[in-house]
């Protein structure tokens, strides 16, 4: 098994391109089932994750050619098995995303549950239950999600009970193709639900109101082929500026925007870095000692959870003390356990851990758990004296495209070792 080796105390600098968002391509490539014409997309970023998401499109009769580096085209005319088997669901549970197209297109659909996973239970009840009121006829039978749709979708006013991204991207793809008006209340905003609204539209999708919490879809009888640019991945563009800060170093991100990052930007000032945000890039300086940050996780706009793991360990070499409120997983704070065997000083107490920032981290051996939990324990890695050796980094194959590659662009001392 892949492990990555990290020497730390190297000041990270020079300039990195980020790469396409997997959040947002992993919906994008499901929509390619809503049309029997090929939907051409560009800068899908090259992951573990969309490896697996060709693999399920493919055994459903998709066929997708590469072009270029991050290029794909994706044709299914050929859609003919509409099943997600365990095997690849239990690798990635963002599988679940097939289930509204193929009910939208193919009238049924046979989908894996999804089982918890290291962060949290995960349940996909509010998927279920959008799509029952759009009149599918859904029953769970050994781990399968069964679904059909007699005389096709209708539309139908739907209020999640909570703030569901996969579930809105969910209900939005399902009510493309279906008859009549859907309205999602309390929708995500999250930049990557546009982004999978702005393809559908370019596929000729009706869709208004994507980016705020009420998305309003008049179903269409059929979509078109269509050309997309997968948006700049906000969470690889937020990890690399943590990496910087905490590294003391000084980078230029490009091909990616602050737009999607307001609330990152803000702590990253708070926490005494310099930024500098161009049209397509971001610079930043660190200063000589970060200041602790504490912060609260909430659905978009505001902090997101996928960058709580980074900013933990930003705050394990800061001046001060922190806190870190984790509201949207239940358990998404194993990484502490593995950051205060590098030596940092972190006491968690339920959904708060309390941060006091130490002089110096030091290497050892951790273990990733999570695709973000393994990001902060590279950051750690970076900023620890000696060397920091992390396991089981397949997690970060799933959502970094060539980390490594990229942190030795910086200047780090970064190697893959088997
Ligand atoms: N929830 C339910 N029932 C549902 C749906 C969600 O209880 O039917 C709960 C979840 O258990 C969680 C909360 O609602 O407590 C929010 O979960 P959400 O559905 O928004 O998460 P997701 O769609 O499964 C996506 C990202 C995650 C990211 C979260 C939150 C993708 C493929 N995944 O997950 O990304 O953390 O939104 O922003 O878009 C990652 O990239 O590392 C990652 C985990």
């Amino acid at each position: 098994m892949d492990r990555l080796l990290i020497r730390g105390g190297q000041p990270l600098t020079g300039e990195i391109a980020i790469s396409g968002a997997k959040n947002a391509a992993l919906p994008i490539l499901c929509a390619s089932l809503l049309s029997s014409d090929p939907l051409h997309l560009s800068n899908v970023p090259q992951l573990k994750d969309i490896i697996t998401m060709q693999r399920l499109l493919e055994q459903m009769g998709v066929t997708i050619e590469r072009d270029g580096e991050h290029g794909l085209v994706l044709d299914s005319a050929g859609l003919n098995n509409p099943l997600a088997p365990y095997d690849l669901v239990k690798t990635m549970r963002a599988s679940i995303l097939v289930l509204g197209p193929l009910l939208a297109r193919h009238g049924e659909a046979r989908v894996s549950l999804p089982g918890g996973c290291a962060i949290g239970a995960r349940p996909v009840e509010q998927h279920i239950k959008g799509l029952q009121a759009m009149g599918a006829e859904i029953h769970v039978e050994h781990g399968y999600i069964h679904a059909r749709v007699g005389r096709g979708l209708h539309g139908a006013r739907i209020i999640t009970d909570m703030v569901t991204v996969t579930g809105t991207e969910n209900l939005m793809m399902a009510a493309v193709l279906a008859e009549g008006e859907t309205v999602i209340e309390n929708a995500a905003r999250e930049p990557e639900v546009v982004d999978l609204a702005n393809c559908l539209v370019s596929m000729g999708a009706q869709i208004a109101g994507a980016g705020t919490d009420r998305i309003r879809i008049r179903g269409v009888k059929r979509l078109h082929g269509a050309s997309h640019a997968v948006m700049a991945d906000r969470i690889e563009t937020g990890t690399y500026l943590c990496a910087a800060a905490a590294t003391g170093g000084h980078v230029r991100l490009t091909h990616t925007s602050a737009a999607y990052l307001d609330v990152v930007v803000d702590k990253l000032l708070d926490a005494g870095c310099d930024i500098i945000v161009e049209r397509e890039a971001i610079i930043l300086q660190a200063p000589a000692r970060l200041k602790a940050v504490s912060l609260r996780t909430a659905p978009y706009p505001a902090f997101p959870t996928d960058m709580q793991a980074q900013f933990m360990a930003i705050n394990c070499i800061a001046d001060g003390s922190a806190i870190i409120r984790e509201t949207i997983f239940e358990n998404r704070f194993m990484h502490a356990v593995e950051l205060i065997r590098l030596g940092a000083d972190i006491r968690i107490d339920a959904h708060n851990a309390m941060v006091t920032g130490v002089d110096h981290l030091e290497g050892a051996t951790v273990m990733a758990t999570d695709l973000r939990a393994s990001a902060s324990l590279v950051i750690a890695g970076l900023m620890a004296q000696g060397e920091t050796l992390i396991e089981r980094i397949y997690h970060l194959d799933r959502g970094y495209e060539k980390m490594e590659s990229k942190l030795s662009q910086l200047g780090a001392a970064v190697q893959r070792v088997r």
